[in-house]
């Protein structure tokens, strides 16, 4: 999957990452940790209605955005939060530990996008990867934890907040071209099946 985004994002035009880094830039004005943060409560918001939800293309839907989301801030943190807070802080168990987390999460992550609502399983993986990540947000957002040792260490927050923003729209970006290559791909391959037009179509409107 990580190879594919970055195939996605080498195809993205120069000029129009910059533009989407420059907009990305001024359009935020939350510092590294709002901005995590903010990823961590939309994420909450997603469980809680994949858990409270009967209908099959919701659930699904909604692990799909769960799953999208994760896969963009675990790569963000990854690449330029982590690095900025170790170096700042020296702090390897909290560091360590966070990224080992981050590994359990993406092995779930994968097993929930290769499959479905069908597979008995489903509901369970999605449990278990929300009660991995619940643990995972306490250690970063409690007293003591990686985002309050971040707020005491001289990092440069604002700017750190930029570089999260900017890299984030330019994976969101890839994600979705991803899914648009897929999609055209899935509707060329329809055409030698009647059927599964109107799969695609159903999928399509969400049903
Ligand atoms: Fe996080
Ligand atoms: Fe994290």
């Amino acid at each position: 999957m990580a190879r594919k985004r970055k195939t996605a994002a080498r195809r993205t035009p120069a000029r129009g990452s910059a533009r989407a880094k420059s907009s990305a830039a001024r359009s935020t004005r939350q510092d590294a940790i709002m901005l995590l943060k903010a990823d961590h409560r939309q994420v909450e918001q997603w469980f809680e209605q994949f858990e409270s939800s009967r209908s099959e293309s919701k659930k699904s839907d909604l692990a799909d955005r769960i799953c999208k989301a994760l896969t963009v801030h675990t790569t963000i943190e990854e690449e330029i939060f982590y690095p900025a807070f170790y170096e700042a802080t020296q702090e390897k168990s909290l560091h360590h530990e966070a990224e080992i987390e981050h590994d359990g999460a993406k092995n779930l992550i994968a097993q929930i996008e290769s499959s479905g609502p069908a597979d008995d399983y489903f509901d369970a993986k999605v449990k278990v990867l929300s009660e991995m990540i619940k643990h995972h947000v306490r250690e970063e957002e409690q007293r003591d934890g990686m985002f309050a040792k971040a707020r005491e260490s001289r990092m440069d927050l604002n700017a750190l907040g930029e570089q999260l923003a900017a890299r984030k729209a330019q994976l969101m970006g890839s994600a979705e071209a991803d899914e648009e290559t897929s999609t055209r791909r899935s509707a060329r391959s329809s055409a030698h099946d009647p059927g599964a037009m109107a799969r695609l179509a159903r999928r399509t409107r969400g049903e």
